[in-house]
């Protein structure tokens, strides 16, 4: 007799080409809606299973992983693997993988957009000729600021924050970065207080920690130049979103693009009615070439791991 499949649950609608080879392999079970299951039913369909394929909005929290009874891999479709519970799932033997390298490039791509997009007041002027406010051409109308010559602090030296600053030269900017030791970089290293105090952009690369949440509040948004901006593509809890709009009404930087929020998808009030804010929803590596690679980067990972075999990119 041959034996079962092993069976695994997908939390969301995947590129269905990414799913061909998981299906010759395993049962699948795929919630094709794009909302969060709730977590009861989370709880239920992940009984029995061997493999959970997730997405970073699906909290696997210890009573999630304790009623996957049969959980061998949990592979997230993203980088960042905040919303695992990892210690909860190493002492159940539980392989747990994410999709690093494969989005650095577009992640770092859509910084330089939200860079761009903030210091030369891009969805500030969409805004103004949707809204019929322009009246036409005037000397001083909607002046940005310029990038060349001036300084781009990278907060998080991992792979996403260097490919970030391997293109402040093209734009005639200098980076520099405060990052962890052992993150192994060498020279334009500050720390957080010296590049807050000196920088023209800061921008943030870190993961969500207990260390890094609210790393960005009252107390290091003062150290910022007033003529700076603040960018946020990695995780929304960095900031804390109540001290960064206090920020902006006091006018203590000039301006901030967030991609990520605290409480998504709801963001704070007083963000959405600032002019020199640019709001993006959490697409930082949303091209069809990057999320088709994550989810068949993930199904490889499940593939592997329930195959008996190392997992491509494993956490844990
Ligand atoms: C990640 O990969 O962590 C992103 O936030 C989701 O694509």
């Amino acid at each position: 007799m041959t034996p079962p499949l092993p069976s695994v649950l997908i939390t969301r609608r995947m590129p269905s080409t990414s799913l061909t080879e998981l299906r010759k392999v395993c049962l699948v079970d795929l919630h094709p809606g794009t909302d969060d299951l709730p977590p009861d039913v989370f709880r239920a369909r992940l009984a029995g299973k061997q493999g959970l394929i997730c997405m970073f909005n699906d909290r696997v929290d210890s009573a999630a992983i304790d009623a996957g009874d049969a959980l061998r891999v949990i592979a997230t479709v993203a980088v960042g693997f905040d919303n695992i519970d990892i210690e909860a799932a190493k002492s159940r033997g539980i392989v747990v993988t994410n999709t690093p390298d494969i989005l650095t490039g577009a992640t770092a791509e859509f910084t330089w957009a939200l860079i761009l997009s903030v210091t030369r007041r891009i969805s500030e002027a969409d805004r103004a000729v949707r809204s019929g406010s322009w009246s036409g051409w005037t000397f001083d109308f909607m002046c940005g600021r310029e990038l060349r010559g001036k300084q781009l602090g990278i907060i998080g030296a991992g792979r996403i924050g260097r490919a970030v600053a391997a293109v402040a030269p093209a734009f005639g900017m200098h980076a520099v970065f405060a990052a962890r030791s052992g993150e192994g970089i060498e020279g334009n290293v500050l720390s957080l207080d010296e590049l807050l105090l000196t920088s023209d952009v800061v921008s943030l690369h870190v993961p969500l920690t207990s260390n890094t949440r609210h790393l960005i509040n009252r107390r290091t948004l003062v150290r910022m130049k007033r003529s700076a901006c603040l960018i946020n593509t990695s995780r929304g809890p960095v900031i804390d979103e109540a001290a960064l709009a206090w920020a902006l009404e006091e006018r203590l930087i000039a301006g901030a693009g967030l991609d990520v929020y605290e409480d998504e998808p709801r963001v704070h009030p007083t963000l959405l009615t600032r002019e020199e804010v640019c709001l993006t929803p959490h697409i930082g590596s949303a091209t069809r070439e990057t999320r088709t690679e994550m989810a068949t980067l993930a199904v490889r990972n499940v593939i592997e791991v329930l195959g008996g075999r190392p997992p491509v990119t494993p956490i844990c």
